[in-house]
């Protein structure tokens, strides 16, 4: 098979948030089978050229948008083994320090990208069996549609549309083609991601009870009950190249599950790197966060985590950066208040670096979600032997297993709370903190285990491939 996904993120160029990470292991994992695969991706100002290997410009087209042809540069090379193209059109578009929020229109952006990237395929005369497009920015009608997150649903004007030149009728046909009951969604606008749904060959969401949850509320639900017979929940997988604590350069020292004594070094090499040293008490359970400050993250609780942690005495460092200004300046006065003790840290920045290092460091890694259609934290956290503290929700109920749930001792891994409030939170850390305090031994036996739970692309990427074969018979 040839797959060429279509992206706005790719790990570790462009990352924001899993959705780079999800494109990355999965490319990996397809390779390794056997099939051709490659990425394709704007052409960010801020991605590095140093780090994209064997880097050549391979064509220079012109791109449809609004009635102009603009003149595009087509790249090629290789970003960690994986063959990336990447497109870097002559005008203001995907400029700017980060991946998104620069001062271009971004739906039109991506709208332009998305046509860009056929048009490559038609100039080059590249015919892929599937074209595996990713979340609204890419939600064209072609083949497979992965939905990362059904809020961000890339509300659209028929305007905006006109100008990657698709007319109005097609506007009508999306709208009429679901459903006349659409409600939370201005009836104006057009959704890019509805459009994908009902375009795609299939639709995969990235866990089995996200699809579920998703197919039982939101205002695109009854869009995709209606085509629930290609629709399907596949579980994402970690990419184990990226993230290994064995192998891992961002570490002070390596570790596996077998010996776990590196990790009590990243972990005191963080605490005294950050200040985190309380004399005279040696066993201090230390909770990490790494997170976007979004609401979706269930920003309360971790705002509760952070005075209950303190509470408690145990520590905890948050890695998190806030999109929106208001949300950054209320982590900046929770740092101002927070960072001069010898307890908490925030941390509002991105940084990859500080991202492994908390992962390995920390005994727990909280992901106090309100709604999670994946997760990478927790799945990544438990790499590394951090054990996770999780809301039952999405993918995180796929994933984490409460230790105190007596019907499958077995698959126990982590502690689970199940309701929005602050208490339930509480009460989850609490548990987790009198396991850690009062039984060291089965703690330890607990992150050997975590360590070796198979949460790779090896269980998953199968499941794609068998949807990229299935609906290639049908074509
Ligand atoms: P989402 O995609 O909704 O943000 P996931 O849990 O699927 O959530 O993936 C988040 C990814 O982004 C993980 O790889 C996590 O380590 C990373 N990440 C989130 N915030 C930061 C940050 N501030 N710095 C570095 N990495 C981060
Ligand atoms: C989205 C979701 C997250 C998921 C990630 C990768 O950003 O919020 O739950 O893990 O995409 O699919």
């Amino acid at each position: 098979l040839h797959v060429i996904h279509v992206t706005a993120e790719m790990a570790p160029i462009a990352k924001v948030g899993g959705l780079g990470d999800v494109v990355t292991g999965l490319s990996r994992a397809c390779l390794s089978r056997g099939h051709k695969v490659d990425i394709m991706l704007p052409f960010y100002e801020c991605i590095q050229k140093e780090n994209i290997q064997e880097i050549s410009l391979m064509s220079t087209y012109n791109s449809y948008y609004d009635g102009n042809w603009i003149e595009t540069n087509a790249y090629s090379g290789m970003v960690s083994g994986i063959p990336v193209i990447l497109l870097e059109p002559m005008n203001q578009f995907f400029k700017g320090e980060d991946v998104y929020g620069g001062s271009y229109n971004e739906l039109e952006a991506y709208l332009f990208f998305s046509r860009a990237c056929l048009e490559w395929m038609q100039v080059t005369g590249t015919q892929p069996d599937v074209i595996h497009v990713h979340e609204w920015q890419t939600g064209k009608p072609r083949i497979v549609l992965t939905i990362h997150n059904m809020e961000h649903y890339g509300e659209c004007r028929q305007e905006q549309l006109q100008k990657c030149g698709l007319d109005g009728s097609l506007y009508a046909t999306i709208d009429k083609a679901i459903d006349d009951r659409t409600i939370g969604h201005n009836p104006e606008r057009l959704s890019l991601l509805k459009g994908g749904i009902v375009y795609s060959n299939s639709v995969v969401t990235v866990s089995p009870t996200y699809l579920q949850e998703t197919l039982c509320s939101g205002w695109l639900s009854s869009a995709l009950m209606t085509n629930h017979d290609k629709y399907y929940g596949i579980l994402n997988g970690i990419d184990t190249v990226m993230w290994n604590p064995a192998s891992d350069v961002f570490l002070p020292t390596n570790y596996h599950a077998q010996n776990t004594g590196g990790k009590k070094v990243c972990k005191k090499y963080l605490q005294r790197g950050f200040g985190l040293i309380l004399e005279g008490r040696e066993r201090v359970p230390l909770v990490v966060c790494i997170s976007r400050l979004v609401a979706q993250k269930g920003l309360h609780l971790i705002r509760h985590a952070i005075n209950h942690i303190q509470e408690i005495g145990g520590q905890m460092i948050v890695l998190g950066k806030a999109p929106d200004s208001r949300v950054q300046r209320e982590f900046e006065a929770l740092a101002d208040l927070h960072n001069k003790g010898s307890t908490i840290r925030i941390l509002l920045m991105y940084s990859e670096e500080l991202s492994h290092m908390l992962y390995a460091g920390g005994d727990m890694v909280l992901v106090p979600s309100i709604y999670e259609p994946c997760g990478l934290a927790q799945m990544i956290g438990m790499r590394y032997g951090s054990v996770p503290i999780v809301r039952k929700t999405g993918g995180l109920a796929d994933t984490v297993f409460d230790m105190d749930d007596e019907s499958h001792p077995e698959i126990a891994n982590g502690f689970v709370f199940e309701g929005i409030d602050e208490g339930s939170l509480s009460c989850a850390l609490d548990r987790a903190f009198s396991y850690y305090q009062e039984k060291p031994i089965e703690w330890e036996n607990i992150v050997q285990r975590v360590m070796q739970i198979d949460n790779s692309w090896n269980k998953t990427a199968g499941k794609y491939i068998d949807v990229y074969n299935s609906i290639r018979v049908r074509w």
